[in-house]
């Protein structure tokens, strides 16, 4: 494909006009890496440090394409582990059984009596009298559609169903699902990369990037322009008219929340010394407000958000998986780019998140790729040869290791005797599989041959500290809530686990690892993608509208960085797979 570019643009940002997705994991400050491209022609490039682009791929062609700058005509391949890859639809949520009721109320129209009193007491456009004027002359009756929120109509209709939308606005990936508010029937759904990457795979990123107005439109537009593609594939394979989509409900982060409802974010990444307070009330818009290309009239809930890192996606997960209706304190664990971890029951909640993500999303590893096509998401290490058997996202030649993958890898070499207690390799191991390599030690998964780059897969002594780094912050968090509730692993009954990455967890390495406490009497369950499932529940149902608006209301946020335990319990899961207390059956 040929693209027009400014001279003097550097090749991310022209790949970012013309929506072509390169890797962008520091945003374009030349600090991750994952934007290498091969070029062919006229490329300037500022010099970056060596650890991100050695000299050896710059010979070959290759150039951070957030440093290079175009000053002619200039070829660009964009390599298989620079490109978002294909995602992986983790679109599964295990509903709760709901009665149906639909969020816009019904009213009948049987005569002209009725449309005045429509027009009294609700917003309705000219256009939508009109509508009813001539279904009443024609048909003798008309159904008119009234939005609670706005108190004003959506849309006049001959008869019966409206549809809803449900969206999840990840940081990584955006699922929308299409709803028969009737029926309560999820009749399809579907997911692609959320197109604000480009601008900075994490949230501070593009929270540093929207300084002023048009920039946070564009963020916004980003998010939106990628609803309104998936809600149109959806709507065309249907055969659902889009304009008789009268309810969209959102659920995103908190970042995200603000990013999508063009409110500027900037406060959520001020001091991290001192909390933000942030409205427990629900964003209400209307579709013409943001530019979704559904029914312009069309009642936009955005799930309220409870703490500058506890957004409508936690709020979604807790009335997903039903906490808000228990009656015994319940772990809740989130497991994405970051970590949110809730505990609670009935009219109590408290949450917080952990800095989980980076490595989990592989981020800072030699060989990490998000789960995307090509990346291995499981292994098992055979105890007599140490060789990896692994598994890979959709059958191909691995690319890289995604964070479940990462997660095996670290608990298959603790439990066969490759790592020790502090995940350092023990030095005496003679195999074929274990080697020094520039970073220091480090485990062949897949050598070159049998890999799709051409290169080794390894996880280095570096990446093992890393992932055990995240480990210890998502564990920190669940003790340290279990602790200010005068609770212990013995007493969790219930343990919920949410999120896309969380349904690919391996439970068992995840504690073995020491990411998750052991909890004897537990009963776990895997809720799914959660976020989507507030987003679900809100558009179907008025009680679960009220529920989310509670547990937004009744949930206390701690923020871990000013908890004073926070650096004695993440200390503690530096020894794997971590405190005795919460590990009792490992000890
Ligand atoms: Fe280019 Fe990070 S190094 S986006």
């Amino acid at each position: 494909m040929a693209v027009k570019a400014s001279k003097g643009s550097t090749i991310l940002d022209v790949a970012r006009k013309a929506n072509i997705g390169i890797r962008s994991v520091c945003g374009g400050k030349g600090l991750c890496g994952k934007c290498k491209v091969l070029v062919k022609g006229g490329v300037e490039h500022r010099l970056a440090d060596k650890s991100i682009i050695s000299d050896e791929e710059i010979g070959k062609g290759y150039v951070l394409a957030c440093l290079a700058k175009v000053v002619g005509d200039v070829e660009v391949f964009i390599p298989s582990e620079s490109q978002f890859g294909k995602a992986k639809l983790l679109s599964y949520v295990n509903l709760p059984k709901i009665e149906v009721e639909p969020i816009l109320n019904r009213i009948t129209i049987s005569d002209y009596f009725d449309i005045v009193k429509l027009s009294s007491f609700y917003r309705v456009d000219d256009d939508l009298i009109r509508k009813a004027e001539d279904f009443v002359e024609r048909r003798g009756k008309a159904i008119a559609f009234v939005d609670p929120f706005h108190n004003a109509v959506v849309d006049v209709k001959e008869s019966g169903v409206y549809y809803g939308v449900a969206v999840d606005v990840g940081t990584t990936k955006i699922v929308v699902a299409l709803l028969n508010t009737q029926s309560g029937e999820v009749i399809d759904v579907e997911s692609e990369f959320n197109k604000q990457m480009m601008y900075g795979e994490d949230i501070v990123s593009r929270i540093s990037y929207a300084t002023n107005d048009e920039k946070l439109k564009e963020l916004q537009k980003a998010v939106v322009d990628v609803v309104n593609a998936l809600v149109n594939d959806l709507c065309r394979k249907h055969g659902v008219d889009k304009k008789s989509i009268y309810h969209v409900s959102v659920a995103g982060n908190t970042a995200m929340t603000y990013l999508f409802v063009g409110a500027n974010p900037h406060v959520l990444i001020q001091s991290f010394k001192q909390p933000v307070k942030i409205s427990p009330k629900p964003y209400i818009l209307r579709a013409s407000d943001i530019g979704l290309d559904v029914n312009r009239n069309a009642l936009v809930y955005v799930l309220p958000c409870s703490g500058r890192f506890l957004g409508g996606d936690v709020v979604g997960d807790i009335i997903t998986a039903g906490l808000h209706l228990m009656d015994e304190p319940a772990l809740l664990i989130d497991i994405g780019t970051n970590a949110e971890v809730v505990i609670g029951c009935r009219n109590w909640f408290l949450g917080t998140t952990a800095p989980a993500g980076p490595a989990f999303e592989g981020w800072g590893l030699r060989c990490g790729v998000r789960a995307v096509q090509g990346a291995i998401e499981s292994v098992e290490i055979d105890s007599n040869t140490l060789k990896a058997r692994y598994r890979v996202i959709g059958n191909v030649k691995p690319i890289g290791i995604c964070g479940s993958g990462y997660i095996d890898l670290v608990a298959q070499l603790f439990i066969n005797g490759v790592i020790d207690a502090q995940g350092k390799f023990y030095r005496d191991i003679e195999s074929p599989y274990i080697r020094r390599g520039p970073d220091g030690y480090e485990y062949v998964v897949a050598s070159a041959e049998e890999s799709g780059t051409g290169r080794d897969i390894v996880i280095t002594e570096k990446d093992i500290y890393n992932v055990i780094d995240s480990k210890s912050s998502v564990c920190a968090a669940i003790s340290i809530l279990m602790k200010r509730m005068h609770l212990d692993v013995h007493k969790i009954k219930h343990v919920f686990i949410c999120g896309a990455f969380g349904r690919y967890l391996n439970i068992d390495s995840a504690i073995a690892i020491g990411m998750i406490p052991e909890f004897p009497n537990a009963e776990i369950s895997f809720i799914g993608n959660g976020s989507l499932g507030g987003a679900i529940l809100t558009t179907l149902s008025k009680s679960y509208v009220q529920a989310a608006e509670n547990v937004a209301k009744n949930t206390a946020s701690i923020e871990l960085m000013l908890d004073p335990n926070f650096m004695e319990e993440y200390e503690a899961g530096f020894i794997l797979p971590g405190k005795q207390e919460l590990f009792p059956i490992w000890w």
